[in-house]
């Protein structure tokens, strides 16, 4: 990471006058944590109290999102934060497309090449729409969307982890359970599948029999989510030639 470049970044936010937001707001708000983090989560844009101090989800989301984080014993420190706009959205209405060009082009973008992170955790509706459009790939129904939260997808050589936005607590669209058993994913998304070293999936990877998706999207991603894994887990037998989908592959 080029520290120069990244404290340019934070002072071109603070000035920045590229969109109306810069006329409604009190204080742009850069990203904020370890900017050598391998996850980096992005929320949607400062609320209220992060507009009137310039820090990131210090309001009601943020206490939300302390009380997930103190439950699951992860730590604010270990990650680098930010948000798609840089500034408070007036009436907290939605984000239109031009904000979101401007900013993500100029901030966003900028920060994800620096900090280069393994997985990206995209919060709510309108930031993992952002993504799944930057990536190429469809976007579901407004009904369907909630399915994917807490699946990782793998795409564009990046992990991204789409988790529900904590205001869905703080709006009581949701459940802080249905947020925790969402957010549980991390911890799991940070480690490799405990099976990795002897599973025949990485063999087959290495003599090049498959490709690395595999490897990305569940033996160094959601292992929970392998098919291998439940089965082993359960000590079921499952043939060596079951990938971690559940397919069989007759020609590994
Ligand atoms: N909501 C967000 O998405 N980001 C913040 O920083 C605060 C609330």
């Amino acid at each position: 990471m080029r520290e120069e470049d990244y404290t340019t970044i934070k002072a071109k936010v603070l000035k920045c006058s590229f969109c109306r937001l810069s006329e409604t707001r009190k204080n742009a708000v850069p990203g904020e944590g370890d900017t050598n983090a391998h996850v980096m989560i992005i929320g949607q844009a400062p609320g209220r109290e992060e507009d009137k101090y310039g820090k990131m989800f210090i309001g009601p989301s943020g206490k939300v999102l302390d009380n997930l984080f103190s439950d699951l014993d992860l730590h604010r420190q270990d990650f680098y934060m930010t948000n798609m706009l840089k500034c408070f959205l007036p009436h907290s209405r939605k984000p239109r497309s031009d904000e979101i060009d401007v900013c993500s082009s100029i901030y966003l973008s900028k920060e994800i090449e620096l900090i280069n992170p393994e997985i990206i955790i995209s919060l709510g509706y309108h930031v993992t729409k952002f993504f799944l459009r930057d990536y190429d790939l469809k976007v579901p129904s407004r009904d369907n969307f909630s399915n994917l939260f807490g699946q990782l997808i793998v795409a564009n050589n990046r992990k991204l982890l789409p988790l529900r936005h904590p205001a869905t607590v703080v709006h009581q669209s949701a459940k802080y359970e249905t947020l925790l058993s969402n957010y549980k994913k991390i911890n799991i998304v940070e480690r490799d599948c405990k099976w990795f070293t002897v599973c025949p999936i990485k063999r087959f990877y290495e003599e090049g029999k498959i490709p690395k998706y595999w490897i990305d999207r569940y033996c160094k991603g959601d292992w929970e989510s392998c098919r291998r894994f439940q089965l082993e887990e359960a000590n079921i037998y499952h043939p060596d030639n079951m990938l971690p989908d559940g397919s069989i592959v007759y020609n590994l």
